[in-house]
């Protein structure tokens, strides 16, 4: 790929458009983890920090080509259900393209910072009393009946600029390890980038770039409240089960019906790929081990790292491996979160003898 634009659009050649409506989304960064990669005691591990980009999330690659799809179309209004990074995008992508944007978002459930973005960038917000699913269902029922042009991961134009995501893990490594990763670990949700990197790489075997056995196997982590997907994998199930109840921590992925799963079951299976679900504390756990990097992520993100810690102690991630972990979304969209699982602040006087006297008590 050498277009010359930044980011998503350098990938034009695979995208629907030579541009978008852009606020410069993509080109993460692809991070060194020394210490995290021989905990793990894998050959390689790198973190592709999608909380880098313009709102904090990978939601920017989809959003840069889906509203410029839906300004082509010239729809009035933009629509999407969310758990809240996708109504950040749709907010500032939306108002950078000159388009209204409606977003539902389940009340009570969404992080604090997405929230704010969704609100400065102008979105008309609904709280719903209902999950994540049932806001998407009665989106989806919008979109239908022309109310509005719906920007979920349902619609594929979005898939596409995600797909980047993929070109980059894949250029980030053939630089620096002169081979492709062994395996890409991901949280999961609506299964959107698991469908997404699916694509890009089978595009990628199609046009002869890309050897059919060097596709990195798709390794997708849900929380074990909401592991729909986890579930149809472990079953060899053709499709997968909707889920009424679901509860985690990580509120990106607080979902039960994770509609791109007809495109992700065949991405994860047929590049020897798997699925695994992890407890809200190893989701803690593990975004203090990326703190620990100097890398912030909000909970979600977290669950790929905790995955591959989990298929490591399984031993199915074999200490041979090159890994990418995909962390989805920043530290700061939840900072509740983060404060919970970080240190307390400690009060003290406004006097330095006092400072002195309370820093050597606690040591
Ligand atoms: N990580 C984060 C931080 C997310 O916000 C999401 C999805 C996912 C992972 C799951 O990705 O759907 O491609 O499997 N968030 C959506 C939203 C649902 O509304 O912001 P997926």
């Amino acid at each position: 790929f050498e277009g010359e634009a930044p980011g998503v659009w350098r990938y034009s050649a695979a995208l629907p458009f030579d541009e978008g409506v852009s606020i410069q989304e993509g080109n993460t960064p692809l991070y060194e983890v020394p210490r995290l990669e021989d905990d793990l005691g894998v050959e390689a591990l790198r973190i592709k920090h999608e909380g880098m980009n313009p709102t904090g999330s990978f939601k920017d690659r989809g959003m840069t080509v889906g509203v410029k799809v839906a300004k082509e179309l010239g729809v009035g209004r933009l629509a999407c259900a969310s758990t809240g990074n996708t109504s950040a995008a749709l907010a500032a992508y939306g108002s950078r393209g000159g388009m209204e944007t409606l977003v539902l978002l389940p009340a009570g459930k969404v992080a604090a910072g997405k929230i704010a973005q969704a609100s400065l960038h102008g979105a008309r917000i609904l709280e719903v009393d209902g999950n994540f699913d049932a806001c998407l269902d009665i989106v989806q029922e919008l979109a239908a009946d022309g109310e509005a042009y719906l920007l979920n991961s349902l619609n594929p134009f979005r898939l596409e600029g995600q797909k980047t995501i993929g070109l980059e893990i894949l250029e980030g490594f053939l630089a620096d390890y002169d081979a492709v990763p062994d395996r890409i670990v991901l949280p999961v949700g609506n299964a959107g980038n698991t469908s997404a990197l699916y694509k890009a790489f089978r595009e990628l075997v199609q046009a002869g770039a890309l050897a059919e056995d060097d596709v990195p196997k798709l390794t997708g982590v849900q929380a074990e409240g909401a592991a729909p997907m986890v579930e149809a994998i472990e079953n060899g199930a053709d499709e997968v089960r909707r889920w009424e109840d679901v509860e985690t921590r990580a509120t990106a992925i607080r979902i039960g019906n994770p509609v791109n799963a007809p495109k992700a079951l065949p991405g994860i299976r047929e590049t020897g790929g798997t699925a695994v679900s992890v407890t809200d504390e190893e989701i803690t756990d593990a975004q203090r081990d990326l703190a620990g990097e100097g890398i912030g992520v909000e909970p979600a993100s977290a669950a790929s790292v905790a995955g591959l810690r989990k298929l490591r102690r399984e031993g199915v991630v074999g200490d041979d491996e090159r890994v990418a972990c995909l962390t989805t979304g920043h530290l700061l969209k939840d900072p509740d979160a983060a404060a919970a699982a970080g240190a307390d602040p400690e009060p003290v006087p406004a006097d330095t003898d006092a400072v002195l006297a309370h820093l050597q008590d606690a040591e």
